[in-house]
């Protein structure tokens, strides 16, 4: 910051413009989750925003990390943006199991949909679905509806230690994005003290609130998309991550549920065609909102955002509680020891988001632009 400042006084009329080759204006990021068919969003509006996307990260959520892995690979290659390397995260939560969850369910009530956790289904398997339950490491080839990757990842080193010599490298200008469990996420802040508060901010989809009256009186889809998988997973993992230091913790919870998917929409970036464009209008399901490209979006223009809360939060990690996983909110006066504020996103600019979104799919970089 010292520098720019300097900059800015030295050559008054590039003020407000970054300079030419000044690394440290560089915004960077990480990008962790539990990729699917039509997952590439997120990171072609990071691209597009002029982010460097310095890694994708694996996790388990929706299905087992090497299963997303692959999902990223292939991801990324339709595209040409195999210049990314991918690193795969944690397979497994750091106390949750198949077995632990569905007993939890069996006490407290079915979670419309389960991830990872749902019980293997082999059937759903052959028909594309991706794996649930069963071996982690098994690869469903017929889920890889966007192609089987050519590319591996780079088994160098750990998902989470690469995040941690990242904010070393480049520290405040790291992005650390997490649409899917908060696993990697929480092994990097215990292995390194040091590693959250040398990250710019953490940026999260997840995390919703005052959901159980839409669950109880909503359709088995309202339920399903008000009920919290991504911290469910790994409830421990979770209140790690939101309870670290990062400068600054953005989340994408009740607000990732606002600007849903229509046909329309679907179409209107389907009339330029590539095979971004192709996939997109394939696979992106018309039941569900646009959950993890509004946090990639916050992530990428702040400015979207129209409605925030400053609230302290926790995760409830009591297994015997009926809200293992979800999150809890406080005012500061009334908040327990230990807490930290976060920026809790109410409502964005939802035709934004739309125009955000079909920029980067319609123009995507590759890696030709980016190196
Ligand atoms: C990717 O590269 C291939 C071969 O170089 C080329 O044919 C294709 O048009 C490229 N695709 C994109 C999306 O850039
Ligand atoms: C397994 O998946 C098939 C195909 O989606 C479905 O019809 C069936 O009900 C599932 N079985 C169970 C036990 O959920
Ligand atoms: C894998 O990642 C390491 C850094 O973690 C890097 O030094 C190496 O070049 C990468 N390997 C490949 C094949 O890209
Ligand atoms: C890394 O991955 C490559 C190819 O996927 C594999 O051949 C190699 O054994 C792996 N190395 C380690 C240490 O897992
Ligand atoms: C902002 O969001 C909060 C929480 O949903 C709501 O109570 C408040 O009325 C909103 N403020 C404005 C100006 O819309
Ligand atoms: C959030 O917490 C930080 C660190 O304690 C503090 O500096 C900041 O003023 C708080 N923000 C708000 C809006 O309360």
């Amino acid at each position: 910051m010292l520098k720019r400042t300097l900059l800015s006084l030295l050559f008054p009329l590039a003020l407000g413009k970054p300079v030419e080759g000044d690394q440290s204006q560089k915004r960077y990021a990480i990008m962790d989750n539990d990729w699917g068919n039509a997952g590439f969003v997120p990171f072609l509006l990071a691209l597009d925003g002029g982010m460097e996307v310095l890694a994708l990260v694996s996790d388990t959520a929706n299905s087992w990390q090497p299963q997303t892995a692959m999902h990223a690979l292939s991801s990324l290659e339709a595209g040409n943006l195999s210049c990314i390397p991918v690193y795969a995260g944690a397979t497994w939560p750091l106390i949750n199991t198949p077995h632990r969850f569905q007993a939890w369910e069996s006490i407290h009530g079915k979670l419309p949909w389960e991830g990872a956790f749902a019980p293997e289904n082999q059937t759903a398997e052959a028909q594309g679905n991706d794996p649930t339950s069963g071996d982690p490491n098994r690869i469903v080839k017929a889920a890889l509806k966007e192609g089987v990757p050519k590319t591996t990842v780079n088994n160098s080193t750990s998902a989470a230690n690469f995040m941690v010599e990242t904010v070393h490298k480049y520290p405040g200008q790291v992005s650390i994005y997490s649409a899917g469990a908060l696993t990697n996420v929480a092994l990097a802040v215990r292995m390194d003290p040091n590693f959250a508060s040398l990250a710019k901010e953490l940026v999260i989809m997840g995390g919703y609130v005052d959901g159980n009256m839409m669950r109880a009186t909503g359709n088995y889809l309202v339920a399903d998309i008000n009920s919290d998988i991504n911290l469910m997973i790994d409830p421990e993992a979770a209140k790690i991550a939101l309870n670290a230091d990062f400068p600054s913790i953005i989340i994408a919870g009740n607000v990732a549920n606002q600007v849903m998917a229509t046909k329309e929409y679907l179409d209107e970036v389907y009339q330029v065609k590539n095979r971004y464009t192709e996939l997109f209008h394939k696979y992106q399901s018309l039941d569900f909102p646009f959950w993890d490209e509004t946090a990639a979006a916050l992530m990428v223009d702040p400015s979207i955002s129209r409605n925030h809360s400053t609230v302290y939060i926790d995760v409830d990690v009591a297994y015997g509680s009926p809200s293992y996983g979800n999150i809890q909110v406080y005012q500061k006066s009334l908040a327990p020891v230990g807490l930290r504020n976060v920026t809790y996103v109410n409502e964005i600019d939802g035709a934004k988001l739309k125009d955000m979104m079909k920029h980067a799919m319609q123009h995507p970089k590759s890696c030709s632009d980016i190196k």
